[in-house]
């Protein structure tokens, strides 16, 4: 008998889960049916609560080392308050919760063979994280930026000291927002032109072969991400890897009037920017998974109106269609359907980042 099997999923032995401000770092098991992983890459995570099961996707955040000697995974999760999953999770630390996990995806990787530029911010740094704590050996410079707001908010805050101690050729940035601002522009010109001098003082000192653009990756706030992706096309940086956290909460235009029907119900408000974000502002519970656009939970029937996807900025008709509250925003006056899924084509075409 094995109480905690079901089908299609790959059950994970919850070891812990802690606590930081503002996160929760848990550590896993996973069985034996999970292969691994490229460090980068995320997975979904099912936790059954009472009995509900509920999916979320999520970067790893520990390094395959960790994970090759005894099979664990960390995943650091920030604290979302409107998540009954991130809430349950602190409240019942102590209890061995069934999990499961999907395998690991993704593209976002390391190419060693190139230096690199890395811009992180927020829940951003959990890749990037990975990819560096699971490094043996580094050829090519690598300068890291990684932005948080506030001390509370810094992640792997003993990693940083270790990995610069190992690796000469890695520059670590922390820069705390609220005391210091943004990253300016010039200060990512002065980033990237220092990059490039010890890229060509390595190449000079090694036989490593001729030297290459940096590779620029971001990942961060959908924001943080494009602003960057376009100040790089600015600069004639062409090579780009980028993975993309939550959507922008920028409005991009008037509020518009959305009509939305569940249990039979009908509630009207208006929303600006970000569909999902805009039905809970007004006091609703729409079902929702890794808010980035990829697990599909937060489908939803639109009967009428447009809407544009965040990430591809495609916009649907204005007939009926399926959307995902995530990553779309109201363009005209909109009508939902919460609890029911229907067959119709999609008009918000589903992205991964
Ligand atoms: S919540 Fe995962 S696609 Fe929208």
């Amino acid at each position: 008998m094995r109480p905690n099997y079901r089908a299609g999923l790959q059950s994970a032995t919850l070891l812990s889960v802690s606590r930081q401000p503002g996160y929760l770092q848990m550590q896993l098991k996973a069985g034996r049916s999970f292969s691994g992983f490229v460090p980068g890459q995320h997975l979904d995570l099912t936790v059954e609560l009472d009995g509900v099961l509920i999916t979320r996707t999520f970067s790893i955040s520990s390094s395959l080392q960790q994970f090759l000697q005894n099979r664990t995974l960390q995943l650091t999760i920030k604290v979302q308050p409107h998540s009954g999953l991130t809430q349950q999770l602190l409240a019942r630390a102590g209890e061995s919760l069934p999990c499961y996990v999907s395998q690991a995806r993704g593209d976002f990787e390391l190419e060693q063979s190139q230096s690199a530029l890395m811009l992180a911010a927020g829940s951003g740094i959990t890749p990037v994280h990975s990819m560096l704590s699971s490094l043996s050996r580094l050829t090519r410079p690598i300068t890291l930026i990684y932005s948080y707001r506030g001390a509370g908010n810094l992640l792997f805050a003993d990693s940083w000291p270790q990995l610069r101690a190992r690796f000469p050729l890695l520059t670590i940035v922390l820069r705390d927002t609220s005391t210091e601002g943004r990253l300016t522009d010039a200060e990512f010109i002065a980033a990237l032109g220092a990059l490039k001098v010890k890229e060509g003082q390595s190449v000079s000192a090694g036989p490593q072969g001729a030297t290459k653009e940096p590779m620029l990756y971001l990942c961060g706030p959908l924001a943080f991400s494009q602003y960057w992706q376009q100040q790089a096309k600015v600069l004639g940086i062409s090579q780009i890897r980028q993975e993309s956290f939550g959507l922008s909460q920028q409005s991009h235009g008037e509020a518009v009037p959305v009509s939305v029907t569940q249990h039979g119900r009908t509630l009207q408000f208006h929303s600006q920017g970000n569909l999902l974000q805009s039905l809970e502002q007004a006091g609703l519970a729409p079902r929702y998974g890794c808010r980035r656009g990829i697990c599909m939970q937060c489908l939803c029937t639109k009967t009428a109106g447009q809407v544009r996807n965040e990430l591809t900025g495609h916009v649907s008709d204005a007939g009926a269609g399926l959307v995902q509250l995530c990553i779309s925003t109201a363009l005209t006056k909109l009508e939902l359907q919460l609890d029911a899924v229907s067959t119709a084509t999609q008009d918000n075409n589903p992205c991964t980042t």
